[in-house]
């Protein structure tokens, strides 16, 4: 950053200054510090709204538990059916809550460095496929046909396969809940900078992401939309944490890669991220 650039920024900054006379000289001099502040009020900020967000992401779903209890109560003896409904959106709101707090935890574990990387040779191909196997069912379940479309195979990337199944899981997941029956989620990789870094993606036929909404989906909690994804889409309940593509940019990025996100307002999305590629395998 040059000087001029460092001045046209907003700054915000603490600011110290002595001045002094020299009799033998007769010199009077200034000394001014400057300490610049912006990336420590950022933090700042960034902490406070974090901890909101976990606020408010946990009294939403602890309010309707506690009304649901108090409607528990007085159909008990009354409705056992009413009670029996209650009892089980009861047990939802608790799944709700635990899933939250697992994400949070893990999202905390790998942002402080707690989860160790187990970095080897992996073959994208592979990785990709047991996804798939793995997201099928959800995927039938919501009448969503899933595709590869593997440029080439047999190329090795340097990962923790485990963390990145987790991504793929993560963006596939996504992709399905946002995305009506009927329509299609492609999972594919293609090799990219002269076959050093293999790129994934994962594209969807559903309902997209405004274009103001785009640069902010990767921060934690962050959930766009949410009157859409409540009311025009069909799929496993619009209500996640806004958590899962935070954990999935940690990763990436842990591995050196880069993730990033296209979308059409009513055509789809594209979440593309990259990792680097360890050898070609010979078939
Ligand atoms: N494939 C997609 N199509 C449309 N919108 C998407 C897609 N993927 C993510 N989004 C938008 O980005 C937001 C953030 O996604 P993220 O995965 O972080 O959170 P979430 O799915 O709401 O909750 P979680 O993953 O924690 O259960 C979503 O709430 C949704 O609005
Ligand atoms: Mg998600």
């Amino acid at each position: 950053m040059t000087p001029l650039e460092h001045a046209q920024r907003n700054m915000q900054a603490e600011l110290e200054g002595v001045a002094g006379h020299e009799a033998a000289s007769h010199y009077t001099y200034f000394v001014v510090a400057i300490e610049d502040l912006t990336e420590l009020r950022r933090l700042e900020r960034v902490r406070r709204d974090f901890i909101a967000n976990i606020s408010h992401e946990l009294r939403t779903p602890l309010a309707s538990v506690r009304l649901l209890a108090e409607t528990l109560e007085e159909a008990i003896d009354t409705d056992r059916d009413k009670a029996q409904m209650f009892l089980e959106k009861i047990e939802n709101e608790v799944q709700h809550l635990n899933g939250l707090v697992s994400e949070l935890l893990e999202l905390s574990r790998i942002e402080s460095g707690l989860v160790p990387m187990v970095i080897e040779p992996v073959q994208a191909e592979h990785l990709v496929r047991e996804v798939m196997a793995r997201m099928l069912p959800q995927a039938q379940r919501h009448r969503i046909m899933l595709h590869t479309e593997i440029e080439e195979g047999n190329v090795l990337v340097v990962a923790d396969s485990k963390q990145i199944a987790r991504v793929l899981v993560n963006l596939i997941h996504n992709a399905i809940k946002y995305t009506p029956s009927g329509g299609t989620v492609t999972i594919g990789t293609a090799l990219q900078a002269g076959g050093q870094v293999q790129r994934f993606f994962v594209r969807d036929t559903g309902v997209g992401i405004r274009p103001e909404e785009l640069p902010r989906i990767f921060e934690r909690f962050y959930k766009a939309d949410r009157a859409r994804s409540k009311t025009d889409f069909i799929g496993p309940g619009g209500g996640g944490s806004g958590l899962g593509l935070a954990i999935a940019r940690h990763v990436v990025e842990a591995h050196g890669g880069r993730i990033t996100a296209e979308s059409r307002v009513g055509y789809g999305s594209t979440f593309t991220f990259t990792l680097p590629v360890a050898q070609r395998g010979n078939t």
